[in-house]
């Protein structure tokens, strides 16, 4: 008895004393076996040598990579893998609850009066009134009604009709004279919102947005798009203005096009509707429109036009990159609105950004390597990054997750201060947390896309220091190369996707439970605020969920 109980103490002792001298490094000693995937003629270093070279006096145990820095106090993984699955379908159907025509918006005697194709922002009709159809939020909001029809191999004959309605009732607004002008010059497709019938909203407003006709003419194009791949390029519905593609092209997408080109160097209110300037949002997205465009043009034969608008989009492209000032030599991170940084009202920040990159980039997409500021540009990570640290201290509700390391609830901006019914101080908004959430799954997605090994560099070593891995030095002045599928890539790539739910850990917190979501959640309380049932809410989580389950099947 007394022998075993010896036995025993000297066993734990001994587990106790291992376990003390390797603390979490597991992954980093598989790394040292991993030689063969190291580059011999790489004048940077891999992991390895960068260590064996600084540290080759100290014991492995001594440098630490954490495996799992995501506390598991939050949400259990069982817990946010349920509630994933039913958040999805929920978004999903709160979104169709939302567009005019669709099944579960027919039924639902509050949306009386919805025209057959437009997408509502939200149902509220009072503190705040967001009962109108913006173009911004509704060709978000198809764009992924586009997504999941991609996803789903083009069978879902309701949706498809769906997404040709809006095309349909596009063309009807396009022509519609509004307080931002008319069709006959184009002016008036600048038009940020109308009512839910189809009606010119008249009362004063941030006008023009020339953010709407460029995404508009991104998710119509991505539309043809899937019609070229799954249905021979043939329309799938004949009760609308247009019969074929090529009907399409020139009724709906032309006029957006014209627009984008004749005035993307003209200022216009940001997608925020407060700022009238030039915009990192707005050029992207208008950029996008322009090489997309330009494509389409071609496969129309309608050379002229694909002429004149490659000649545009290179023009915008210089802008975007060097005259806008979007881009300061001075700053880690991208500004959203050159004019305000410049006067010290702003500092620059803005998730608008990393929403830009976001819906500008596609790893399909035909002209993405044409589009700067791609999802794995050091300055995207680097406006994140810059975001997250200012608002993990800024809102209140962050606080306790500060010291975890884990996800915190972003807003649109640090200096904003609308609540979402008046003005007195910003919160965190679900979409905002949302697309942090994709950015991070989107850049997983793309290291195995492109079989490319993990850089940490001294621009993003801030960013992996704090949230992913644990290193002991403050600055590094070579790259780390973490060699594709190694295993000290796979524990940083594991590391990066827990770090990613983290964020949607933060939505679930804050969402209702039969997941209905809003606009903001209150800095203090967390309690959901502004706009119930925002679309843009709902679409944007149910793409961060699009993502990582891309990103999860490759493990
Ligand atoms: C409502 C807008 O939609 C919001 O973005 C803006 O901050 C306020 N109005 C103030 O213009
Ligand atoms: C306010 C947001 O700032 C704007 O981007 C959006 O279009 C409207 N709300 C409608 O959701």
């Amino acid at each position: 008895m007394i022998i075993s109980k010896i036995l025993f103490s000297l066993l734990t002792l001994l587990t106790f004393s291992v376990a003390n001298v390797l603390p979490l490094s597991y992954s980093y000693q598989l790394q040292l076996l991993d030689q063969k995937n190291s580059n011999a003629n790489s004048k940077y270093f891999n992991l390895l040598n960068y260590f064996n070279n600084d540290y080759n006096s100290i014991k492995i145990s001594q440098i630490p990579i954490k495996s799992q820095k995501f506390i598991p106090n939050q949400i259990s993984r069982d817990d946010r893998e349920s509630w994933i699955q039913e958040q999805k379908t929920v978004s999903f159907r709160n979104i169709l609850n939302n567009i005019g025509g669709s099944l579960t918006n027919i039924s639902n005697p509050e949306n009386n009066g919805v025209s057959v194709g437009a997408v509502i922002a939200s149902p509220s009709k009072v503190h705040p009134d967001y009962f109108y159809q913006w173009t911004r939020d509704a060709a978000i909001t198809m764009l992924t009604i586009c997504d999941y029809l991609q996803d789903d191999n083009f069978q879902n004959i309701s949706l498809i009709d769906l997404m040709e309605s809006y095309i349909d009732n596009n063309y009807y607004l396009q022509r519609l004279s509004n307080p931002s002008g008319d069709f006959d010059d184009l002016s008036g497709l600048g038009e940020a919102k109308f009512h839910v019938n189809n009606t010119a909203f008249m009362e004063h407003w941030g006008r023009p947005q020339r953010d709407g006709p460029a995404l508009r003419a991104i998710t119509t194009i991505k539309y043809i798009d899937l019609l070229n791949k799954f249905n021979n390029g043939e329309i799938k519905t004949d009760d609308k203005i247009f019969n074929s593609t090529a009907d399409i092209y020139n009724l709906i997408i032309k006029p957006d096009l014209e627009y984008v080109a004749k005035y993307w160097n003209k200022k216009s209110f940001d997608l925020w509707e407060e700022i009238d300037s030039f915009h990192f949002f707005t050029s992207m997205v208008q950029l996008r429109s322009l090489y997309s465009g330009a494509q389409l043009a071609l496969k129309f034969n309608d050379n002229q036009f694909y002429y004149y608008l490659m000649e545009n989009a290179r023009s915008l492209n210089d802008f975007v990159v060097f005259k806008s000032g979007y881009k300061q030599p001075s700053l880690d991170h991208l500004v959203e609105t050159p004019s305000l940084y410049l006067s010290n009202h702003r500092s620059g920040l803005d998730s608008a950004i990393i929403i830009a990159s976001i819906l500008t980039h596609d790893f399909d997409l035909d002209v993405n390597h044409l589009i700067p500021f791609d999802i794995n540009d050091p300055l995207i990570l680097g406006t994140l990054y810059a975001l997250i640290s200012d608002m993990k201290y800024r809102y209140a509700i962050n606080h306790n997750l500060i010291s975890l390391n884990l996800g915190v609830g972003i807003g649109r901006y640090p200096e904003d201060i609308y609540d979402g019914t008046g003005f007195a101080e910003g919160n965190p908004w679900f979409l905002s947390t949302s697309y942090a959430a994709e950015l991070f799954y989107k850049i997983v997605y793309s290291f195995f896309n492109n079989a490319e090994d993990l850089r940490i560099n001294p621009a993003n070593f801030k960013f992996y220091k704090e949230n992913i891995i644990n290193f002991n030095q403050e600055s590094i002045e070579n790259d780390i190369i973490l060699p594709f599928k190694s295993s000290a890539f796979n524990a940083t790539v594991s590391n990066l996707l827990s770090y990613a739910d983290s964020f949607l850990d933060v939505v679930h917190s804050h969402v209702s439970d039969e997941g209905s979501i809003s606009e903001q959640f209150d800095r203090y309380s967390g309690y959901m605020k502004g706009a119930s049932d925002l679309t843009w809410s709902y679409g944007s989580l149910w793409n961060a969920f699009r993502w990582r389950e891309k990103v999860l099947v490759l493990f």
